[in-house]
């Protein structure tokens, strides 16, 4: 019985998992009305919003789970990439836990966490396959070989789709955050305009920062063009590429096995595009609760570490800019 915690973001979760796929709690308080009036996710704010929030959150979902603090068997908590002062909150009160009760304490890279919500929805679902992972901070095609065996085929250089999409709403003034938004106004409107495509023929490698600068000076130039358009123009340029990219790689070495992860693998425009590949290839990708910010996915990446017995110390500390080296 793994109890999780995430505080990596704007988002406060546990979650409490029972052996490989039994969830017996999920909770997520979101930060996003607190942050929204700012246009992006204020750092300090954040951390005290955990603060608040974290503890009567984790009585909840004991309660939920009709279990005592004393029946978990390891605690396991994002320890980076995230904002430093949110993760702490998070490692810490782990710790606290952990020390208290006398229970092994895991430390989980948030982004492995991404790719662990697929094993909660899919329990069938083994390695190897191939993952796309598209988060706020992250975009990466990866080769996951074994459970904790992985390699990194591509990434972005600049900036990460989740990114591109939030710095894209915040240009044609749609608020925050920007990719439910966008994936929303774009399903009215009309794909006229044909924003390039970085890097699309080069390589397993991303790059969105130009596409976001020519969305800028698009609408400096074209003042009359209607957002939603502009917006769904946007939304196809980078998919487009997303997808390109993800499948010609698994056709090539010949995998059937797609695993989206992170917050845009909601984007029902990428879900769509992947659809089309449905002959070929199998795709995955979690329900939406599972693909956003979750302690869910902590426990199950947890619990990969918990059964090889891959404890860490209370010297367990954040690493803001971890990357997708270290699991
Ligand atoms: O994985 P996530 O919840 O947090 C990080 O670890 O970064 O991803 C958040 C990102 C945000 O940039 C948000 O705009 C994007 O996921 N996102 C979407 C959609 N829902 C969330 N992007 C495109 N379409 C969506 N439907
Ligand atoms: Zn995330």
């Amino acid at each position: 019985m793994i109890f999780g915690v995430e505080t990596s973001c704007d988002e406060t979760a546990v979650a409490i998992l029972k052996g490989k796929d039994q969830l017996l709690s999920n909770l997520v308080y979101s930060q996003i009305d607190v942050h929204k009036i700012f246009g992006g996710v204020v750092p300090e704010v954040a951390a005290r919003k955990h603060v608040e929030v974290l503890y009567k959150l984790s009585l909840k979902a004991f309660e939920e789970a009709q279990i005592t603090p004393n029946d978990i068997d390891a605690v396991s908590v994002s320890f980076g990439p995230g904002l430093i002062g949110a993760l702490l909150i998070g490692v810490s009160f782990a710790k606290g836990i952990s020390l208290s009760l006398g229970k092994p304490l895991i430390g989980v890279n948030h982004l492995m966490g991404h790719i662990y919500a697929n094993f909660l929805e899919f329990p069938k679902l083994k390695p190897p396959f191939v993952t796309l992972l598209v988060s706020g901070g992250h975009t990466a095609i990866l080769l996951v070989k074994d459970y904790l065996d992985f390699e990194i085929i591509g990434e972005t250089r600049d900036d990460a789709a989740g990114e591109a999409f939030d710095k894209v709403a915040r240009i044609l003034d749609l608020g925050y955050p920007g990719g439910p938004v966008i994936d929303e106004i774009s399903k009215k409107a009309q794909k006229l305009y044909d924003f390039p495509r970085p890097l699309y023929n080069k390589g397993y490698d991303f790059s969105f920062s130009g596409l976001k600068t020519s969305v800028l000076y698009f609408v400096r130039d074209y003042p009359e063009a209607k957002k939603e358009d502009i917006a769904a123009s946007f939304q196809e340029a980078i998919i487009d590429t997303l997808v390109y990219k993800v499948t010609k790689f698994a056709i090539k070495e010949n995998i059937k096995d797609i695993v989206i992860a992170g917050g845009v693998a909601a984007n029902s425009l990428l879900r769509e595009k992947l659809n089309t590949f449905k002959d070929k290839l199998n795709i995955y990708y979690p329900r939406q609760s599972l693909c956003t910010d979750n302690a869910a996915m902590i426990c199950r990446a947890g619990y990969e570490k918990y059964i090889r017995n891959m404890f860490d110390t209370l010297d367990l500390d954040v690493v803001p800019n971890l990357g997708l080296s270290k699991i």
